[in-house]
């Protein structure tokens, strides 16, 4: 990464502490690592280094935002919240926060897209999308079995692979995210739970 692009990341992650407790900052630093550690396994470019590691960053700022907030940020933007998911709604608003506080200086298009789907996942995910998607589940301060396992089937997956075959490591990627999906319908389905349509959507479109 650029020494002007870590200044960018490193303006957004002290910035943190105005929008997340100490815990969900651990959370948000190790969802930060795996993407970084995706970064190097799929090679990408400097820009798409530089906008995955700062979706991660920003993926959770609005989670704890209230929802009156969340409403007046959407009607400002001109956008709505899409979802009458509680567990959803940081989602959008989160794409929605990291505009308003942090400008087009330190955020493009593809973080917001990627920020806004990164807890449903959506139809026809950009592979930048599916990134932030599984780190936000296989960061290493996880310790459901589910995440767990995910984890060691994304990390040897791609560690089996010979480093110059970048599509077959991108195979693995769409086949964690489309585990991930299917495990959290299945999950959401057990407990009695609402799934927002986003998710039913990106099954439809990974199936
Ligand atoms: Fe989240
Ligand atoms: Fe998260």
């Amino acid at each position: 990464m650029t020494q002007e692009n870590e200044k960018r990341l490193s303006i957004i992650r002290e910035a943190l502490p105005r929008f997340e407790e100490p815990q969900r900052i651990e959370h948000t630093l190790g969802v930060y690592r795996e993407c970084l550690w995706m970064s190097k396994v799929f090679r990408l470019s400097e820009e798409e280094a530089y906008t995955v590691c700062a979706a991660a960053l920003l993926h959770d700022i609005a989670k704890t935002l209230p929802l009156e907030k969340a409403l007046l940020l959407a009607e400002k933007q001109g956008k709505t919240l899409k979802t009458d998911v509680p567990t959803v709604i940081h989602q959008y608003a989160g794409a929605m926060l990291a505009l308003e506080e942090f400008g087009r200086e330190l955020v493009n298009d593809e973080m917001l897209s990627a920020i806004a789907c990164h807890t449903t996942g959506k139809a026809g995910m950009t592979m930048l999308d599916k990134m932030l998607f599984v780190a936000d589940f296989t960061e290493a301060g996880r310790k459901y079995r589910s995440c767990l396992e995910f984890r060691e089937y994304l990390h040897s997956g791609c560690e089996k692979i010979n480093k110059n075959d970048k599509n077959a490591r991108l195979r693995v990627l769409d086949d964690v995210a489309k585990r991930i999906v299917g495990y959290t319908i299945t999950y959401l389905t057990e407990k009695g739970k609402k799934i927002d349509l986003a998710m039913i959507e990106a099954w439809n479109s990974m199936v």
